[in-house]
């Protein structure tokens, strides 16, 4: 078979982010409990702006439309934009959905909400990580508080070697690797069985990179958001109702701060 290497953006974000995520059993009601927990947890009224920082294909934007949020999606891929822009108009809900770096992102003192989920922070380096953290501080209005919902680094998940069968072949994922001493978890290499069109599609550079994600201890984060200008900065154990303490062998590390 012919191997092709295909980027982030022309490949990957769809047969990750919507293909992959759709197989998932469960993964709706899963995204439900999520948005429960976030609009409970920013204390987020009907009417109330909401962003979505690395939103991927819309999957909670469209959640958040749905419980009468005014929401704003925000991710780096092209076809993932497309992808949730298509999915809103089915479900009859508006989102304003942007193509943009989140380390560029440039709303001021807008929105009363802001999240990054399944593990959206730490992509970069460390100074660039600060600098996403600086401009979601600057996109919400004083008072208006940020959640991210990442992993626990005491307890990350045993990733495994996976096989799935999506449309048209076969992905196959290998498991994540902690480099401890950077602190990085890296991405998956992944391939694709494409059945269909008789060949192999791997990751080029791009994408790989794409999947390098810093992992920062409560300590770390709290510090870091304390330098850029938040305030009351608590921990939660899970990404669901009911809030529960955080702890070394919680499910997800949930940080909570205020502009
Ligand atoms: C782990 S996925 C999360 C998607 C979605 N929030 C979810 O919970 O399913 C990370 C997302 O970050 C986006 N992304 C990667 N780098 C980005 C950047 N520099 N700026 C904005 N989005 C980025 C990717 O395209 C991808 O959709």
């Amino acid at each position: 078979m012919d191997r092709i290497e295909s980027g982030w953006d022309d490949y990957w974000a769809e047969t990750f982010r919507v293909k992959h995520r759709l197989s998932i059993p469960g993964i709706q009601q899963y995204d439900k409990m999520v948005v429960d927990f976030c609009i409970e947890s920013l204390a987020l009224e009907p009417g109330k702006e909401i962003l979505d920082i690395a939103c991927g294909a819309g999957d909670h934007c469209i959640e958040f439309a749905k419980r009468e949020l005014k929401v704003t999606g925000f991710d780096i891929s092209k076809r993932l934009i497309e992808v949730a822009k298509e999915r809103a108009k089915e479900e009859g809900v508006e989102v304003n959905f942007l193509i943009g770096d989140m380390r560029k992102m440039d709303f001021s003192n807008r929105f009363q909400g802001a999240v990054l989920l399944s593990h959206s922070f730490g992509f970069f380096n460390h100074e660039e990580n600060i600098t996403v953290l600086e401009r979601t501080h600057s996109a919400l209005a004083k008072g208006g508080k940020m959640l991210l919902d990442l992993m626990n680094p005491y307890q990350l998940p045993r990733f495994q070697k996976t096989w799935a069968s999506l449309e048209g072949g076969y992905l196959l994922s290998e498991p994540h690797v902690l480099d401890a001493s950077a602190g990085v978890l890296k991405g998956r290499p992944a391939k694709f069985i494409d059945v269909e069109k008789g060949h192999i599609i791997l990751m080029n550079q791009d994408a790989l990179s794409n999947n390098d994600i810093r992992m920062y201890t409560a300590l770390e984060i709290h510090s870091m958001l304390n330098d850029v200008g938040f305030g009351n900065v608590e921990f939660y154990g899970q990404n669901k109702l009911p809030r529960m303490p955080y702890s070394a062998t919680s499910e997800r590390m949930v940080v909570l701060a205020t502009k």
